[in-house]
This record gives structure tokens, C-alpha cells and sequence, in this order.
């Protein structure tokens, strides 16, 4: 079966056309000019989208080397994500299942990332812990089927990568921030400055809004009148606030591994691309006796591969959308059942 995955949920168009567990093609349009607002402005990545999909799947079909009369089943992000950006991608999809008279499925963009670690040539295998840290959203899920999602814990605040974001414009890097965190923390000391790690009282549960705001009041305090922070002093600041972003992911997913049945644990979401993370959960791991399965990089960010994998399991499960399918703004509340 040949799927056709469509992704548009933020600031990437990303298509992928996946036959049977193998991905023919995949391409993904960053868009990079948002660098310049210091965050993704909405209306700006929906026209972005609206230009590049359509050369985007005429690239996929090429490098694939299949027709689109050869695609069988077409799957396309329906949420959550910036509304705007996942009706393109998603009207597209509708419209292309429309006029070749072919099933189409909508997909949840965090199952997506969920099973993202099916796409490695070692899988998971269930029931998984599964640790989604991305811009949008932190949660830790007990995987026990493609069907059955159990939602251990999530952020009461900020996500892990907003986090990143935000105290990487705190330090003047830019957006988006975790690549130049990590890049900057590579070179600092991260016993430097001891920021704090929440305690909250659901021990899955996470909290990064007080870390955010003791690194601005870090800045604040030893860098008043707008003093210039020395760039070795930002490495530290960076190495530091990321030490303390990683301790909460793996404490919380530490709990869950000594309380919860599990055969592996997948580390999946943009922040997964974070080689210190990786290598602490790996660490972890082996100090439980699990596997881990962390996507390559380029399925940890926001991408159609994982689409097409997510859709093509919703339709071997029997589920079929019709063409009323729609985004929805979001349905983070309570959408995992809880444990
Ligand atoms: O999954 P993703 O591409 O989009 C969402 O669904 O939100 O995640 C994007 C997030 C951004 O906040 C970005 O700063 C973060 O992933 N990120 C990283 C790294 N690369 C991307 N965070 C930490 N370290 C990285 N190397
Ligand atoms: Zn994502």
C-alpha cells in the first residue's frame, strides 16, 4: 500500500510517501524566515504553506518514482497546530483524495510523533513509555496498542521546546531556540548556576515556566542596565538551563519506568533532537534494563513520515474519514486517556 503523508501543522510543509513499512520519499520546507519575528507568525506560514505544497508533492511523486494514480490511501495532519497552517495542508489533502477518488485519513499530530519511532529500523515494541517533548506539547504516555494511549503526565505550563525558545531569546540567539541552546550549552559549564526542577504533585506532571523565569531573573540580576552578557557566561547560563530541562524529562520518566510495565522507552519530539537528552535517556535505559528507540533527527522535528505511518495504522484499524473532516484548533485537553 502506498501512502501519501501531508504535514502542515506549523512552520514546516513536509510530504512523504510511504510503501508498506518503506519511505519512497520524504521532503520537508522549513520556514526559516520566521528567524526574523522571533516566533512563527501565523498568517505568514499559512501563505508559505499555500506556495511550496504543491511543488513539494510533485518532488515526492519524482523522487518516489510513482504516479499519483498510484497512491492508495492519503493522510494529512488535522491538529493540533496553528489553524491557518493545517487547513492548507489538510483542504490539499481532501482535495487530492476527492479527485482521485481515494480513502483519506486525518491525523492527530501528536500520535504522529507517538509512533515516529516506528519508522527506525529497531522499533518499539508495546506497551512503551513514550516521552513527547516538542514546542506545543510535554507528555509522558503509557503506549499500550496503536489504539490504547495512556496519558501519565503532561506540562501545566510551558512545553519542554517552548522553554528552549523562550530563554534562547532571553540570550539573544534567536528562533527557534533548541539547536542554539544546545549549541551554545556544548561549550559552557552546566554546574554553574543551579537553576530549580519543579516538584509538583503529580509526579509525572511537568513545570517550566519557574525555570524560564530564574534564568530572567538570573539575567536580570547579574546583568542589569542592559550589560552585556559575555558570551562564555550565556554558555554557562545555556549549558546550566538545559542540564535542568533534561533532570525533570528523565526524573519524571524514571517514576514511570519503576511504576509502569514497559518494554522500551521512545524519546520523540523536535527536543528529542537534543544530543545531550539522547544520551541521558540512553543512559537511563540501560540502567533499567530497557530499549530505547529515539527517531534519527529528522523524524523528531515535525514531518509527513510519521503522518503517513500514524494513517496508515488508523486505516488498517478500519477507521475511513469523509471529506467533512476538519482541523480543529486544538484538542490538548484531556485527549489521551488517563492512566
Ligand atoms: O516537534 P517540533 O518540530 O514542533 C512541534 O510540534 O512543536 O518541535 C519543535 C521544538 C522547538 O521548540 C525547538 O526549539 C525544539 O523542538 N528543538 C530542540 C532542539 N531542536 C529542536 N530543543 C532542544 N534541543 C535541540 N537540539
Ligand atoms: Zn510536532
Amino acid at each position: 500500500m502506498n501512502v501519501l503523508g501531508i504535514e502542515t501543522s506549523c512552520d514546516e510543509t513536509s510530504v512523504a510517501i510511504l510503501s508498506d513499512n518503506k519511505l519512497l520519499a520524504h521532503v520537508i520546507a522549513s520556514q526559516d524566515f520566521h528567524t526574523n519575528f522571533g516566533g512563527v507568525v501565523p498568517e505568514l506560514s499559512s501563505r508559505a504553506h499555500l506556495q511550496i505544497i504543491k511543488p513539494l508533492l510533485n518532488q515526492a511523486l519524482e523522487k518516489s518514482g510513482l504516479q499519483l494514480s498510484d497512491i492508495d490511501l492519503i493522510a494529512a495532519t488535522a491538529g493540533p497546530g496553528l489553524i491557518g497552517a493545517l487547513l492548507v495542508g489538510l483542504t490539499f489533502a481532501k482535495g487530492l483524495a476527492f479527485s482521485l477518488n481515494k480513502p483519506f485519513i486525518s491525523v492527530n499530530h501528536i500520535e504522529g510523533h507517538i509512533f515516529s519511532g516506528f519508522l527506525m529500523k529497531d522499533k518499539p515494541e508495546f506497551p512503551f513509555l513514550a516521552l513527547v517533548v516538542s514546542g506545543g506539547h510535554t507528555l509522558l504516555l503509557h503506549v499500550k496498542s496503536f489504539s490504547q494511549i495512556m496519558q501519565l503526565g503532561t506540562t501545566v505550563d510551558d512545553a519542554a521546546g517552548e522553554a528552549f525558545d523562550k530563554v534562547s531569546k532571553m540570550l539573544g540567539f534567536g528562533y527557534p531556540g533548541g539547536a542554539l541552546i544546545e549549541q551554545s550549552a556544548s561549550k559552557g559549564d552546566e554546574d554553574k548556576i543551579n537553576f530549580p526542577v519543579a516538584e509538583l504533585k503529580n509526579k509525572y506532571n511537568f513545570s517550566f515556566s519557574g525555570l524560564k523565569t530564574s534564568v530572567l531573573r538570573y539575567i536580570q540580576k547579574n546583568y542589569a542596565n542592559n550589560k552585556i552578557i559575555p558570551e562564555s557566561d550565556k554558555n554557562d547560563i545555556a549549558a546550566s538551563f538545559q542540564k535542568a530541562v533534561i533532570s525533570a524529562l528523565l526524573k519524571n520518566t524514571e517514576e514511570a519506568i519503576k511504576n509502569f510495565d514497559v518494554k522500551n522507552i521512545s524519546l520523540v519530539g523536535g527536543v528529542a533532537a537534543n544530543t545531550k537528552l539522547r544520551r541521558e535517556m540512553k543512559k537511563l535505559s540501560v540502567k533499567y534494563k530497557k530499549s530505547v528507540v529515539i527517531p534519527d533527527s529528522e523524524y523528531c522535528g515535525d514531518n509527513a513520515a510519521m503522518i503517513a505511518f500514524r494513517g496508515k495504522t488508523l486505516y488498517e484499524s478500519g477507521r475511513r474519514d469523509d471529506l467533512k473532516a476538519t482541523a480543529y484548533p486544538s484538542l490538548d485537553e484531556n485527549y489521551f486517556e488517563p492512566s
